[in-house]
Order: C-alpha cells, then sequence, then structure tokens
C-alpha cells in the first residue's frame, strides 16, 4: 500500500493550520485566491503510475541495485527558457548517466531539477541595497529579480506562468525521452567529442573506450536500438523543492484508484533544511502525497530530528519513498556522517543515501561572485562514499546543480576556470552551477571512485 493510503487527518490544505516557513506575502490574498482555483483546474503534469515506478526504482537503489543521479539548475528562470536550454541540460545528464550506468555496472535513475524548480528559501526576507530595503526575490514563481520596488512585489500571476513553463519544459523532456534523442549510442558519441577535446582526454579515453567497445559488442550480437527499444529511450523524471504550498496544493489530486494523493507538479518533491520543522506545514503537506520525498540533511541535524521527520514521512518504513540528501562542506562531511548513517542504518531504515556536493561548499571571491571550487565538490562526493559505505550503507545517489550551458560560474574542472573568469559568463539566478564541461569531468570522476569501490570489493570477496 502506498503510505499516503487513507492518512488520519490529512487532506491537501491541512498544512494551513500549521507554522509556514519561507511563505511570500501577497499583498493581495483574494488574488492568489484565484490564482490557486485556476491552477486547481489544470491538467497534472505527471502521473501516479509514473511515480509508482519511480518510487519502485528508488527502492532499488536503496538496496544498493542502482544508483540515481539528480541534477539540474538551482532555479529554473522566465528569461532563460528556450527549447535549446531543456535539451542541453537533458543531454548532459544523460551523458553523466552513461558514464555512471557504465562504472557502476547498474542501472542508473535520472532525475532532473528541472519543470517547477521556481521558488528559493532565504535566509532574510529582506534585502537592503544602498539604504533601500526591498522583500528578497524568492525565484520567478514569486517576484522578479530586479532590485525595484515594483519588481520585488510577489506577484500570483507568476504562478500560472511557472506552471506553463513547466508543462512545456516536461513535454519536451517525455519527446527527448522517448523520441530517439535519448538513444545510447547518439549520448555516447557526444561524450566521445568531449573527451577528444578535453585537456583531460587521456585520463577519459580509457573509460569512453570501454564504454565503445561494449556497445559495438552489443551491436555485434544483435542488440541494436532497433531491437531493443530500452537502448533507444530513457525514464527520466521531474523533481523541485516543494516550497510554494499553496501552488502544490493545488496541482495535488486524488490518484485514480480513490485511495491515494499525488502532488501532480513533479513526480518527486523535497523538503529543504529551511522547511523541515517535524511540525510544520511542510512536512504536514508532503506525508500525505505518494510520491517519492527528498529530505535535505545539512550539518547540524541530528539523528533523532531525523529519526521524528521519518516516522511523520515515512512510518511504514517503506524502500523507495524518502531519499536523504545530505549536504555537509567537504571538510565537515565524513564526521558529519559517521553517526547519522550509523544510527539510521542500525535502526533499518530505508532510505537513498544522496549527496548534494554543491551547497556546503559555496564562497563568496573578493569580487563579489558567488562559487564553488570542483575539487572541493569532488572532495565531498569522496567523503561521502567513504563514510556511508564505511558505516554500512549505500552511497546510492548524487544531487547536482548544473546546466547544459558553457557558464562560467564554478572554478575548476579540466578546463581549469580560475575566478578571474567567472564574470565572462555568470548567468546563474540563484546559486553557482556546474558547467556542461565540468558536469562531464564529474561523472568521469565519480566513475573512477565507483570502479575503484568494485575492484576493492570484487579483491576482498
Ligand atoms: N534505457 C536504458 C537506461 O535508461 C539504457 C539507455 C538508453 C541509456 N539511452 C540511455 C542510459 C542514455 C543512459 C543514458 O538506462
Ligand atoms: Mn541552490
Amino acid at each position: 500500500m502506498d503510505t499516503a493510503g487513507n492518512l488520519l487527518n490529512w487532506t491537501p490544505s491541512s498544512w494551513r493550520d500549521r507554522p509556514a516557513a519561507q511563505l511570500p506575502d501577497y499583498p493581495d490574498m483574494s488574488e492568489l485566491q484565484r490564482v490557486e482555483v485556476e491552477l486547481g483546474a489544470k491538467p497534472p503534469l505527471v502521473f501516479a503510475g509514473e511515480a509508482r515506478r519511480l518510487r519502485r526504482q528508488l527502492a532499488d537503489v536503496a538496496a544498493g541495485k542502482a544508483f540515481l543521479l539528480q541534477g539540474g539548475d538551482c532555479a529554473e528562470s522566465f528569461k532563460e527558457f528556450s527549447a535549446d536550454n531543456v535539451r542541453d541540460t537533458f543531454r548532459v545528464i544523460l551523458q553523466m548517466a552513461v558514464i555512471l550506468t557504465f562504472a557502476a555496472a547498474k542501472p542508473v535513475v535520472k532525475v532532473g531539477r528541472i519543470a517547477g524548480q521556481f521558488t528559493k528559501p532565504r535566509s532574510q526576507p529582506t534585502e537592503t541595497m544602498g539604504g533601500i530595503e526591498l522583500p528578497s526575490y524568492r525565484g520567478d514563481s514569486v517576484n522578479d529579480m530586479a532590485f525595484e520596488d515594483a519588481a520585488r512585489l510577489p506577484d500570483p500571476q507568476r504562478l500560472i506562468r511557472a506552471y506553463e513553463q513547466s508543462a512545456a519544459t516536461i513535454n519536451l523532456l517525455r519527446a527527448f525521452a522517448s523520441g530517439g534523442y535519448a538513444d545510447l549510442g547518439n549520448v555516447h558519441r557526444w561524450t566521445l567529442e568531449f573527451v577528444k577535446d578535453s585537456p583531460a582526454s587521456d585520463r577519459y579515453a580509457q573509460l569512453a573506450n570501454r564504454i565503445s567497445e561494449a556497445l559495438a559488442f552489443m551491436r555485434a550480437c544483435g542488440v541494436t536500438g532497433d531491437a531493443a527499444r530500452s537502448l533507444e529511450s530513457v525514464d527520466f523524471y521531474t523533481s523541485h523543492e516543494a516550497l510554494h504550498l499553496p501552488f502544490e496544493e493545488a496541482l495535488t489530486r486524488r490518484d485514480s484508484t480513490g485511495d491515494a494523493w499525488l502532488a501532480t507538479s513533479a513526480h518527486m518533491l523535497w523538503i529543504g533544511e529551511r522547511t523541515r520543522q517535524p511540525d510544520g506545514a511542510h512536512v504536514e503537506f508532503m506525508r500525505g502525497i505518494m510520491n517519492p520525498v527528498g529530505v535535505k540533511c545539512g550539518p547540524t541535524i541530528t539523528p533523532d530530528e531525523l529519526f521524528a521527520l521519518l516516522d511523520v514521512l515515512n512510518p511504514e518504513n517503506e524502500a523507495g519513498r524518502i531519499v536523504l540528501i545530505t549536504r555537509m562542506g567537504a571538510d565537515n562531511v565524513v564526521q558529519r556522517l559517521q553517526s547519522l548513517v550509523r544510527a539510521v542504518e542500525e535502526a533499518g531504515r530505508a532510505v537513498v543515501w544522496s549527496c548534494d556536493p554543491m551547497h556546503g561548499n559555496t564562497v563568496k571571491t573578493d569580487s563579489g561572485y558567488k562559487t564553488r571550487d570542483f575539487d572541493r565538490v569532488l572532495k565531498e562526493l569522496e567523503g561521502f562514499m567513504a563514510a556511508v559505505s564505511g558505516e554500512g550503507g549505500y552511497p546510492g545517489g548524487v544531487h547536482f546543480e548544473m546546466t547544459g550551458q558553457d557558464v562560467t560560474e564554478c572554478v575548476g574542472g579540466a578546463k581549469a576556470l580560475t575566478e578571474a573568469d567567472l564574470s565572462s559568463r555568470y548567468h546563474t539566478h540563484c546559486d553557482p552551477r556546474l558547467n556542461a564541461d565540468q558536469a562531464l569531468d564529474m561523472a568521469f570522476r565519480i566513475a573512477e571512485a565507483l570502479s575503484a569501490a568494485r575492484d576493492g570489493k570484487s579483491h576482498a570477496a
């Protein structure tokens, strides 16, 4: 049975009786209500059967039989929306997925931070610049980034635009996923191009060539796109932070079987660090939906706080329901994770351990850019893998802020971007993202770590 079946005292609006952090202050609440009614009549973006399939695949991850790759923009924007942008992000995620599938020798569950990632939590409700105080920018679904009175006023109509952009995005993703674009041979050909031009060409060529050989072998055996549909298409899922509860509620519908509720805005939703109070509104909302749920875990979370959340969100301890997305920082990760993983594993809680190596490693440069260093991101990933497996867990997932565009927001990677390069193409609406090359660099480096772990295991066995 789904977690959400006939939950006691839960309705899509029961969160309204709880304290809700991070919701915008709308100047006109009746306008928000009109928008909620309008959204309530819109078609769902995802279907219950898809969310169930994702839960089954995540249960495989929890059991160590698959791997989770989640990635996309920190925040999507209205301005940067285009078919090319969506395609390029999708392409890089698939390229990473091929590399990881081969290195892990396991299926990779592919989840985009896309088609709905429009609302951002903020540490301060207002922002002051040059003596002027305005409401903080909370994402394109709420207000506009420009530092002007009118721009920063929360406008409910933006929720409709976010819905429409999400619908157009997921439509495109579905076409890419099944219309031939995702063909395994295609995707690998793009990766060979990348390897040819990379300064780390020598380092990556060996792995890339082994993938080429595996594909040639399959073709020789008659396993080709035509013969095997699974090589031509992928399952691709969407996800975002479930922050804007009026929006999420309006898109929450009963499953056709009648006894479960689905948040139809995305396949998977997550709760952030700032809204995961066990008796708060966001946790109350998440408790009742049947979607897989991510929980961001920062350096201050204690095992007891985590158990309180798991009790509410996954009382039946069903595998595939919960993804713990840890974001500890490169220096803290081993020490912070050890006790957490040990407690969760000893208690027999079924979770997916996934690493967000981005949010604990954000720094500001002297010239004022928020950035992240490729090597620090990698260091957190390696610490994560060591700590989780060291305590008997399975390090089964990774979560990146990345884009298919050639931006200059993070430093490092094989092309060795420096702080001086950042100003040339710094486009993010929120946090710095890995660019396409850096994301592929990262996949190759994770692949090396996974292969090393596999070799280690087979020697020990
Ligand atoms: N369908 C399989 C999968 O999703 C194989 C596959 C086809 C694939 N195209 C791909 C894997 C692109 C990764 C990337 O795993
Ligand atoms: Mn972010």
